[in-house]
């Protein structure tokens, strides 16, 4: 337990004082006591707290040492007042009141050093933590790359500039009429119940209704009204459809559709460019078929096949075994392509005796799914980063 005893709690009397030496030596007594004190920091005020009592017990030890000596109720110099000053024969009071004086003013003094002292302590000791350690490595932030859709339609947009194609891009929300009319497609024509899509909710009173896109093909007709031929354009985006998600199928998907016009193309134009493409995309080895189909804004139509770039067209997998990527077919179907129905030219005032082309619509994810091994279209819409990492 703390032991010190406070001489300023006795009159001069009861310290056995009686003269003006024994006066001077009990401020010089107190007065060592306190330069003692005032030079010490913050901590070592804190631990002479606990052994000396009559160092009060304010919880900031600072303050606490100055309440200590200047406190106005029960500080030294009160107490030295009270007990020493007042009470002190009239002899000796007038050498008790100067060295009371000079006390207090040395006091005083000290204290206000020692509150200058600690607040520069304590900025100094800010300014330190704050600073700035240039050569500390920076913060590594992760580096994104393109998803591998958009690195599929990069690669097949260089393609088609290498041949004389320019990209155009078209609104995702359409009217029937470019979704539909305008490609040959009307009203109740059965070819619809395969694009069922979302139609947007209008005010009550919209002139005409809206839906999302089913396929880039409405980018042909708003293509034609706005430029004569020569047209070689492709156009990448994304589509929608009412398919239900599964490994194939998903209800927001890409494609770029390709459009060449001019007076004079013909069918071998087409396929020319079609196996060029292909062959760019997979290499030189894979081969490539045409088979009959049917879409109501091309004639002829074909679906565009070829050989399963995973079993070199063989139809049986390198360990033995069916082909799972063909199903043991050989073949691969790609996408639906055909020379522009001749009706079509009737919606863009084009002269159908002239003008003559073809037009393709390659789905993005499927190609991309073919060429990379990926087995489930939902992981491109996932987000999944141990996914796209392996794309960088
Ligand atoms: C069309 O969309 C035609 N507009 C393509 C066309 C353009 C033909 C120009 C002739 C001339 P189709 O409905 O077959 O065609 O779709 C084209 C490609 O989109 C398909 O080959 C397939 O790769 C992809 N596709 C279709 N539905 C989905 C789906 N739900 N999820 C992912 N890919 C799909």
């Amino acid at each position: 337990m703390p032991t010190v005893d406070n001489p300023t709690e006795k009159t001069l009397a009861e310290l056995g004082v009686n003269d003006a030496q024994g006066v001077a030596e009990k401020f010089a007594e107190v007065r060592t006591r306190f330069d003692r004190q005032v030079a010490f920091d913050a901590d070592e005020i804190r631990s002479l707290m606990l052994h000396e009592a009559w160092l009060g017990s304010d919880s900031d030890p600072v303050t606490s040492l100055r309440n200590f000596w200047v406190g106005r109720k029960a500080g030294v110099l009160t107490m030295i007042t009270e007990n020493w000053l007042k009470k002190s024969p009239p002899s000796l009071k007038g050498v008790v009141g100067k060295q009371f004086n000079e006390l207090k003013t040395h006091i005083e003094t000290k204290l206000e050093e020692q509150r200058k002292r600690i607040e520069e302590k304590t900025e100094a000791a800010a300014l330190n933590r704050e600073q700035v350690d240039l050569s500390l490595p920076g913060v590594i932030r992760p580096v994104g790359s393109h998803h591998l859709i958009r690195q599929v339609f990069q690669e097949i947009e260089d393609i088609f500039f290498s041949i004389g194609f320019s990209i155009v891009e078209g609104p995702e929300i359409e009217t029937p009429y470019y979704n539909f009319e305008a490609l040959n497609i009307p009203e109740f024509h059965p070819v619809r119940d395969d694009m069922d899509t979302f139609y947007l909710e209008l005010p009550k009173g919209a002139k005409t209704p809206l839906l999302l896109r089913t396929h880039t093909s409405p980018m042909q007709i708003r293509t034609m009204e706005k430029q004569k031929p020569p047209v070689r354009v492709i156009v990448p985006g994304k589509v929608y459809r009412r398919d239900n998600p599964d490994a194939t199928h998903s209800f927001a998907f890409h494609q770029i559709e390709g459009l060449a016009l001019d007076t004079d193309i013909t069918f071998c134009d087409f396929t020319g460019t079609i196996e060029y493409f292909v062959k760019q995309f997979f290499g030189p080895s894979v081969k490539t078929r045409f088979r009959p189909s049917y879409f109501p804004f091309t004639e002829p139509s074909v679906e565009f096949d070829v050989s399963c770039p995973f079993c070199g067209g063989t139809g049986t997998a390198a360990a033995g075994g069916t082909c799972t990527k063909c199903k043991g077919a050989a073949w691969i179907e790609l996408f639906g392509a055909g020379m522009v129905d001749p009706a079509v030219y009737g919606f863009v005032n084009y002269d159908a005796k002239k003008v003559s082309g073809f037009a393709f619509g390659i789905g993005i994810d499927r190609l991309a799914m073919l060429k990379y091994g990926v087995d489930d279209i939902q992981v491109f819409f996932q987000n999944d980063v141990r996914f796209l990492r392996q794309f960088p």
